[in-house]
C-alpha cells in the first residue's frame, strides 16, 4: 500500500529567497515608477526612451516576472508548511489570501510587459489598476503576517525570516 507523502514543515530556502525578492522588486517597482506614462507615450510615438526610471521600471519589471513564475512553479511542485489535521477557516481564510497575492503579483507585472513590450496603450490603465489591488493586499498581508507573530504569538515570522 503506498504510504502518504510527508507534510513539508517549512518553507525551502529558495521559497524564502524567491518570497523576499519579489517583495522587493515589487517595492522598488511601486517606487521607482514616476513618469511612467510619460515614457510609455514616448514608446509608443517610437521615440528613443531615456532615463533611468523608465530603463529600471521595464527590465526589474521583467526580472520580477519571470521570479513570480519561478516561484509559483516551486510552489506548485514542492507545496507549502501545513498543519496537522484539518483546516481551521482563518488557515482558509489566509490560503484565500495567498493565492489572491500569487495571482495579483502575475497579473501586475505581466500587464505592464504586455502594455510595454506589446505597444499597447489601452493596458496600462488595468496595469496601474491590478497594481493598486496587489498593494492594499500587500498591506493586508504584511499586517496580519505581523499580528499572528507579535498579537498572538505565534512565531508566524519565523516561517519567512530566519529567526531563532
Ligand atoms: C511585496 C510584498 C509581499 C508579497 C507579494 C508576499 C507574498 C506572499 C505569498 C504569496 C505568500 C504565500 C506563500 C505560499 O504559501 O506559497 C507569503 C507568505 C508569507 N509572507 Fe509574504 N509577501 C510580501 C511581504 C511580506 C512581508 C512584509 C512580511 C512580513 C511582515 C511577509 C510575511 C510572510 C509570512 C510570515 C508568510 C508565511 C505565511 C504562512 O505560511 O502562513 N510577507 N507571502
Ligand atoms: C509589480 C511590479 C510593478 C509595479 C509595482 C509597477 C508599478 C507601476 C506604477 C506605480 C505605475 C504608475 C506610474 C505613474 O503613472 O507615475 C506604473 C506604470 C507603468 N508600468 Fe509598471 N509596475 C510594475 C511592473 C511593470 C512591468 C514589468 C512593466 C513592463 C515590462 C511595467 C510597465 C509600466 C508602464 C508601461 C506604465 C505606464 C502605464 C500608463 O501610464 O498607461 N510595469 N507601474
Amino acid at each position: 500500500m503506498a504510504s502518504a507523502p510527508p507534510t513539508k514543515t517549512s518553507y525551502s530556502a529558495l521559497q524564502i529567497g524567491l518570497h523576499w525578492a519579489t517583495a522587493l522588486l515589487i517595492a522598488a517597482n511601486y517606487f521607482i515608477s514616476d513618469g511612467m506614462g510619460e515614457a510609455l507615450d514616448a514608446h509608443l510615438a517610437g521615440d528613443p526612451v531615456v532615463g533611468l526610471t523608465p530603463v529600471w521600471h521595464v527590465w526589474a519589471g521583467s526580472v520580477l516576472l519571470v521570479l513570480v513564475i519561478a516561484r509559483l512553479a516551486v510552489r506548485f511542485l514542492t507545496g507549502a508548511p501545513q498543519t496537522p489535521g484539518r483546516k481551521t477557516l482563518a488557515e482558509r481564510a489566509a490560503d484565500v489570501g495567498h493565492w489572491v497575492l500569487y495571482g495579483l503579483m502575475l497579473a501586475t507585472p505581466a500587464l505592464g510587459a504586455l502594455t510595454w513590450f506589446g505597444k499597447l496603450d489601452s493596458t496600462g490603465d488595468l496595469h496601474v489598476l491590478v497594481m493598486n489591488a496587489l498593494m492594499i493586499t500587500i498591506l493586508g498581508h504584511a499586517a496580519m503576517a505581523i499580528f499572528h507573530h507579535y498579537v498572538l504569538k505565534d512565531r508566524l515570522l519565523a516561517k519567512m525570516i530566519p529567526l531563532r
